[in-house]
């Protein structure tokens, strides 16, 4: 494809930037066509900005098997041209049934991290089973004619098989990485693939061979380390625990899984460790930092790669034919099949989720088209009709997939529940599985301090406090039965431990005593307390924050540990994070600090560690190794070993024990945040975050109410609901439902007051994006510090159910008497009767088209 007379070398300076320029005029040209205009094939997106000799020269660890290209081709001269578009494509489970995939012969089905058989995300395990037999038993029906093609399911089993009721929830990857243990997260990927094979799944979009380097990237705990060596080693472990070691007997055999590193390339190197952003670095820096694991991955054989939804050098990397066909296939020699992620071709310049051909082109083998699967197969069917897309890609993306499913031996295997593992669901949790689970997580310990009160004597009488401490969810965090992580209950959870529970366990073992007060109020003094705090669950861009601080203005686990310990209270703080983060105050204020990650489902790990025996003697020393440095102020990032200036709170590779204690002096407690606390806030909630500080609040009538920690809100306020929707991404909005005949408000809230008095005009509006989906029926009243005026009026002009920007004038609340000099709550509504409202965006601005008009009460 790409042109042989190009020179990579010798091109002068700048290339990088003229290359850009360049793939910005294809897409165009490719779009002004209506995709008529076939992207021209000599000079692709991306191919001047890379320099193939940099990079090894690889080969597939694979030899090709004649066999197997043999059938290829034999399948290939059977397809008709639907045939093959369809293998090309892979839709979600929650958007397509199994007669979708009789008709269109997918080549892949995923479940996505909300979906789920019946839409239930707590479905039991046979529910999956029944799902996948279903998928493959459609796939290989031949009655309507085609070679029936078995379909390849696919899951993001990225902790354990995190999707399914009971499954073992092994340590994100940032805890694997403190554990620094490459034959420990071996056994656990061959533990998770027999997870998988139980429920009917052939492939698992694992490892994340990420490096990143800028925590906070809300992704940063599904990476291993920022160290790119510790990621390599990792990278080799875990693809041939799913997949087994090329050329053993097992390869790809029925105990094992498909395997993906992802995402292809640069995904940890993002400007501010924006989730999707650009990567600005050189070529020998990707290679060396954010290729290294994927090019461990291709060395043990891994066989599908996902590109990612970020840009290098400005350019998406599902455009990228530079890195995706000539560095990955040509030069590394990939000869697996590259996957797109979640409609991450319609980030391309010029492209929809429904139409991208740019993407194929440019290396992307199979759409990953949750959604949208029909409208890309449609489109995708008309562009290699009209030569947009040339049939020799088309039959190259098709024999990669089936090369992968062959060597996987799909087209042998029976149903799902009738191959080795299938339905066998004591697998999942199974005793074997969880005790490696709980040495992953004793392993993955960090001690950050100890001042001689660890190992706990589990004899005498111990507080368990914290909201951290009895929740299966906060110490699973993201990707946990659902996409975030949120809104399960402890009976999903029926195979696992909380933390809690396991320190309960092994004192009421020694013969000493527990007690569990989450808000430290105990009934009996204890001897000594263990607080388990730390961030609620978040995935991917939900998780990106401003900066590293924690609970920097609003400090109430630090004032929970100041309380216990202006008791005389010994305590140990055991942090659940999924990233280094700014503790110092909670550090000094604590006798011992423990970063304990997330966990998952095995709480026991942590009981094992802090905890001496019976006897009073350590029964397992900390192991676990600092994966990612640590921050000495809350906007010290991007922070990473080797770096001019390198100046950590405690550098990577760092953690105490048992064996070798050390002091650790009071650390400094400054946040480090008076830039940012002194600039304005400006964005209340946006892409689904509240500002630091600021928070969601529900509430019935005149009642205080409550923050949901988890949404949907459930009944924290009986009148109303809040829960997560979409707008322009996954959850990025939330919709308060008011359930009628009681009053109920939904508010927005910071511990910090803010000052909205005489603002310029082009921040005097609190402006927010709303959807009505179902208009009140009564009064209504937005409320700015604590000021109601009416707003139904102006809601009922609203188009039904359509995003629109609406101004509310902070002039008419300060008429209205609302004192705007000290603000603590805002954006407060409140109704009684039934209504629906979405909210995506609150912020301050200049008035837009439609505003409220200053009525007073
Ligand atoms: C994520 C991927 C994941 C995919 C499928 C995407 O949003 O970026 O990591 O594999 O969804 O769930
Ligand atoms: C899906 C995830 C996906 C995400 C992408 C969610 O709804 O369940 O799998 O990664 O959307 O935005």
């Amino acid at each position: 494809m790409r042109s042989d007379s190009m020179d990579p070398k010798g091109r002068p300076e700048g290339s990088v930037r003229a290359g850009r320029d360049l793939t910005l005029g294809l897409a165009l040209l490719a779009c002004v066509g209506g995709f008529a205009t076939p992207v021209p094939v000599t000079a692709m997106p991306g191919d001047v900005a890379v320099t193939p000799e940099l990079w090894p020269r690889l080969e597939s660890p694979m030899a090709r098997d004649p066999v197997i290209e043999q059938r290829v081709d034999s399948l290939l001269a059977k397809m008709s041209l639907e045939d093959k578009v369809g293998q090309v494509v892979q839709g979600d489970l929650d958007s397509l049934t199994p007669e979708d995939l009789r008709k269109y012969r997918l080549g892949s089905v995923l479940a996505g991290g909300n979906s789920d058989p019946g839409k239930r995300y707590n479905a039991p395990a046979a529910d999956w089973l029944k799902l996948a037999d279903a998928l493959h038993e459609a796939s290989v029906d031949t009655s309507a004619g085609g070679p029936g093609i078995p379909v390849l399911l696919g899951i993001d089993a990225v902790h354990g098989h995190n999707n399914v009721v009971g499954a073992t929830l092994f340590p994100h990857n940032i805890g694997l990485g403190a554990a620094n243990d490459a034959e420990l997260v071996r056994r656990i990927a061959e533990a998770t693939a027999v997870e998988l094979r139980a429920t009917g799944f052939e492939w698992t979009f694992a490892p994340t061979v990420t490096t990143p380097r800028d925590d906070r990237w809300g992704r940063t705990y599904e990476g291993y380390s920022e160290d790119p060596a510790l990621v390599a080693r990792y990278a080799t472990a875990v693809v041939e625990g799913l997949q087994g070691p090329v050329g053993s007997k097992g390869f790809l055999g029925a105990d094992r899984v498909v395997s993906t590193a992802k995402h292809y390339i640069g995904d940890g190197g993002t400007f501010e460790g924006r989730d999707k952003g650009d990567t600005r670095v050189t070529e020998v820096e990707l290679r060396d930092v954010h290729g290294a694991g994927h090019i461990a991955a291709l060395k043990a054989g891994v066989q599908s790669i996902m590109a990612s939804f970020s840009s290098w050098n400005g350019l998406k990397m599902h455009g990228h034919h530079g890195l995706l066909t000539v560095i990955l296939k040509e030069r590394l020699g990939f000869d697996g099949f590259v996957v797109g992620d979640w409609n991450g071709h319609g980030e391309v310049e010029g492209c929809t989720d429904k139409s991208c051909p740019q993407a194929f082109n440019a290396g992307v083998d199979m759409y990953m088209a949750p959604d949208t699967w029909r409208e890309v197969y449609t489109n995708t069917l008309a562009q290699v009709r009209d030569g947009t897309i040339p049939m020799a890609r088309l039959d190259d993306a098709v024999r990669r997939i089936l090369r992968v499913k062959l060597r996987f031996g799909l087209f042998e295997a029976p149903l799902p529940s009738a191959r080795k593992h299938g339905g066998d669901f004591e697998v999942l949790g199974s005793p074997g599985h969880r005790a490696l689970a709980r040495e992953a997580v004793r392993r993955s310990l960090v001690l950050l301090k100890n001042e001689g009160v660890l190992p706990l004597d589990p004899r005498k009488r111990l507080l368990v406090a914290g909201d951290g401490a009895d929740d299966i969810a906060r110490q699973s965090g993201g990707w946990t039965l659902t996409w975030q992580g949120t809104g399960t209950t402890r009976a999903d959870f029926p195979r696992a431990q909380t933390i809690w529970e396991g320190l309960r366990e092994a004192v009421e073992a020694s013969g000493g005593q527990a007690e569990l007060a989450a808000d430290g109020r105990y009934a009996t003094r204890p001897d000594a307390a263990v607080v388990v705090f730390g961030e609620a669950p978040y995935a991917e861009f939900i998780g990106d924050v401003p900066h590293l601080g924690y609970q920097v203005s609003r400090p109430t686990d630090l004032a929970l540990i100041r309380r216990l310990k202006a008791e005389g209270i010994p305590v140990v703080g055991v942090f659940l994070s999924g990233r280094p983060m700014w503790v110092n105050r909670e550090i000094n204020a604590a006798d011992a600090f423990v970063a304990a990650w997330l966990p998952g489902s095995e709480g026991g790990g942590v009981a094992d560690v802090l905890l001496a025996d019976a006897k009073g003697e350590v029964r397992h020393d900390f192991a676990g190794r600092l994966p990612f440095s640590w921050p000495r102020h809350a906007m010290q990032t991007p922070l990473n070993a080797g770096q001019v200036d390198y100046h950590p709170q405690f550098p990577l590779g760092f953690g105490l024990s048992y064996a070798s204690p050390a002091a650790t002096p009071p650390l400094s407690e400054e946040a480090g945040l008076e830039r940012l606390e002194q600039g304005a806030v400006d964005v209340f909630f946006a892409r689904g975050n509240t500002a630091d500080g600021w928070q969601w609040w529900v509430g019935d009538g005149e009642q205080r109410g409550a923050a949901p920690a988890t949404l949907p809100s459930r009944d924290l306020a009986k009148a109303l609901e809040l829960s997560a929707v979409d707008h322009l991404a996954q959850e990025d909005a939330r919709r308060i439902r008011w359930k009628g005949g009681a009053r109920g408000r939904a508010w927005l809230e910071s511990e910090q007051s803010v000052d909205l008095a005489s603002l310029p005009e082009e921040r005097n509006t609190l402006v927010a994006t709303l959807r009505l989906a179902a208009p009140p029926q009564g009064p209504v009243t937005l409320s700015v510090g604590g000021t109601p005026l009416r707003i139904d009026a102006l809601l009922a002009t609203l188009p039904a159910r359509e995003w629109v920007e609406v101004g509310f004038p902070l002039s008419c609340f300060a008429e209205a008497g609302a004192p705007l000099g000290a603000v603590r709550q805002l954006f407060g509504i409140d109704t009684e009767g039934q209504m629906e409202l979405s909210v995506s965006k609150v912020a301050l601005g200049a008035p837009p088209a439609r505003v409220l008009e200053c009525i007073t009460e």
